[in-house]
């Protein structure tokens, strides 16, 4: 199975995504690997604090730019699921990535610079489709409000945004803006492996939509 977490923005919550997820895969007993394919290598630095202070398990990375799909199409088979970081615009990893996966979950947060990006995504999730037509695309909402006067209108307006778009369909997990994240991160972990049982639960629902949807 592979999983692309793509967008053309930077900054959404991609990498934070992906190593989360890579956390929730290696909890099910899942052979898990993450293709690398952002030259910022956030993933890549973060699997390396992971080692440095020696949190088990280890997750593989791999680090590869341009054209990935043949490596993507050879690592498909080795692994359970393969989760692919990319750069935060339209790129050739992006595009290519797009042509060998399963599920592209898109993760965006709901402020205009970021929704913008939204048309020039519908046009490379249609070229793709024609090479892919398994690929299934999902938006995923990222760093939403917790302030309560506020989140529930966010969180309508981002789903009215993301309805205009035939091709995209939104997931019901949502991503709330909570420190524990960077806190994660920084250390080479999961926020599944942190003590904040709300960030836990976002990441488990978002876990278990995924395999849903993969089911
Ligand atoms: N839910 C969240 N709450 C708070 N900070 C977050 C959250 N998700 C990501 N961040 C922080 O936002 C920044 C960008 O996230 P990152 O995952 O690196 O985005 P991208 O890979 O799309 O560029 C990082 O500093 C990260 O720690
Ligand atoms: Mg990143």
């Amino acid at each position: 199975m592979i999983i692309l977490i793509g967008s053309n923005k930077g900054g959404c919550g991609k990498s934070t995504t992906v190593t989360n997820l890579a956390i929730a895969f290696a909890k099910d007993k899942k052979e898990v690997l993450i293709l690398d394919a952002d030259r910022q290598s956030t993933a890549s630095r973060w699997g390396g604090d992971r080692e440095h202070y020696k949190v088990a398990p280890y997750i593989q990375i791999l680090q590869k730019y341009d054209n990935v799909q043949s490596s993507l199409n050879q690592l498909r088979d080795k692994y359970d699921v393969v989760l692919v970081d990319v750069a935060g615009r339209n790129s050739r990893e992006m595009l290519s990535s797009m042509l060998s996966s399963d599920l592209l979950i898109c993760p965006l947060q709901c402020s205009q610079p970021d929704l913008d990006t939204l048309g020039e995504l519908k046009e490379q999730v249609v070229q793709a489709g024609d090479f892919n037509p398994k690929l299934k695309t999902y938006i995923y909402q990222t760093m939403a409000s917790t302030n309560l006067k506020v989140k529930d209108k966010e969180r309508k307006d981002f789903k009215e945004y993301i309805n205009q778009f035939e091709v995209f369909k939104l997931l019901n997990s949502v991503n709330y803006f909570r420190k524990i994240y960077k806190d994660a991160i920084s250390e080479g972990k999961s926020v599944l492996e942190l003590g904040n049982d709300d960030a836990i639960n976002e990441v488990s629902m978002l876990y278990n939509e995924i395999k849903n949807i993969l089911s």
